[in-house]
């Protein structure tokens, strides 16, 4: 039986890959994939990782001397693997699509939230407090999003948008006019969407060319009290410059599933460490701040897809026909 070694698994995780996995044998490591905890795969010809593992040169180096042939992502996304230096030595399969609903869903569910402040809610009558004072929020109808990225969570996000009555904006280097046109929304420049949007949500991949893409510059140039959503990666926003305008109030609202430094707090319980992270710090505690922890892709439907095909893809590797329909190339 190959042997899978399976990097920062969870309780979520195993339930899946076990319900789905018959051919393999998984190995599963609580700790993520480091340089230092990289030789835990020594004897295994494939490893499982996740959006906060480590994939760089050292870690490469150190699985390909422990055997390794095959790296299976567990996700859509792979920034964190250094796919140039892996070239040549790694076959890097991933999940390309699991549930786009599920994401898209996460994205509305914090929207929702901030808008109607139901998270105050919530707390207040937990209390017995049943006052309504603060809480006004503003019709969904009518509004206009702005949507970066059309890819499949953007077009699933953009229907539950449509849904509500809003106007849709969109934003992508590789426009589909006909999507847009099929389904009612408008393409326009980076800019314009900034300029006309009254929330902006992310649903890009993060790339060399848009880390950032949310900087100060950029929140200079968007509507005031506009709401930013985040649930593609942490590093398109500036984290700083975010904390700046919502301090400012130029920002009205922010929901983040996903942070710049996530990489060694989210999933973790920490909370009986002292913080260190003093804009996470400050982001936790405004009240017009929503922080879930990467978490907008769970969903049982989700997770057994991506036990489904992260299998799929190994049965692929070890069936040696040496062409992959998820391989992620340079
Ligand atoms: P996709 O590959 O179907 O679509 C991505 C779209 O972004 C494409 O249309 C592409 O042309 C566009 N794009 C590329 N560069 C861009 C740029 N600079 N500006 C605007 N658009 C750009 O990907 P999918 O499945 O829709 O996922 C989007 C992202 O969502 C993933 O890359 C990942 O980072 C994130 N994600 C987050 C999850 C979570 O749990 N929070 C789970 C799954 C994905």
């Amino acid at each position: 039986m190959e042997k899978i070694a399976f990097f920062d698994a969870k309780p979520y995780d195993r339930e899946s890959f076990d319900k789905a996995n018959k051919d393999y044998d998984i190995h599963y490591f609580e700790d993520k994939l480091t340089a230092e905890t990289a030789p835990l795969a020594a004897g295994c010809r494939a490893v499982c990782a996740f959006v906060n593992d480590t994939i760089d040169s050292a870690v490469i180096d150190t699985l390909c001397a422990g055997g390794t042939k095959l790296l299976l992502m567990r996700c859509a996304g792979y920034n964190n693997v250094d796919l140039k230096y892996a070239a040549g030595k790694l076959v890097v399969l991933r999940v390309p699509a699991y549930s786009p609903y599920a994401v898209a869903e996460h994205t509305m569910a914090l929207i929702l939230l901030l808008n109607r402040k139901v998270h105050k809610s919530y707390i207040r009558t937990r209390d017995f407090n049943f006052s309504i004072n603060g809480l006004t929020g503003f019709d969904l109808h009518g509004k206009t999003a702005g949507v970066i990225g059309t890819g499949k969570i953007g077009q699933a996000f953009i229907d539950i948008c449509l849904g509500f009555g809003m106007k849709v904006i969109a934003f992508d280097p590789f426009p589909n006019e006909e999507l847009a046109k099929s389904k009612g929304f408008t393409y326009v420049s980076a800019d314009d969407l900034f300029a006309g949007s009254d929330i902006i949500s992310l649903h890009c991949p993060l790339t060399a060319e848009n880390k950032h893409i949310i900087n100060e510059e950029s929140i200079k140039k968007m509507k005031k009290r506009v709401f930013i959503v985040n649930t593609s990666r942490g590093q398109l926003i500036d984290s700083e410059a975010l904390l700046h305008a919502l301090r400012e109030k130029r920002i009205a609202a922010a929901g983040l599933d996903v942070y710049e430094e996530e990489t060694d707090i989210f999933y973790e319980d920490r909370s009986a460490d002292i913080a260190h992270d003093e804009t996470l710090s400050l982001l936790v505690c405004m009240p017009n701040v929503i922080i879930t922890s990467h978490q907008a892709f769970l969903t049982e439907e989700a997770l057994s897809a991506i036990a489904a095909v992260t299998l799929a893809n190994a049965d692929e590797f070890f069936g040696g026909k040496g062409e992959y329909s998820n391989e992620i190339k340079v």
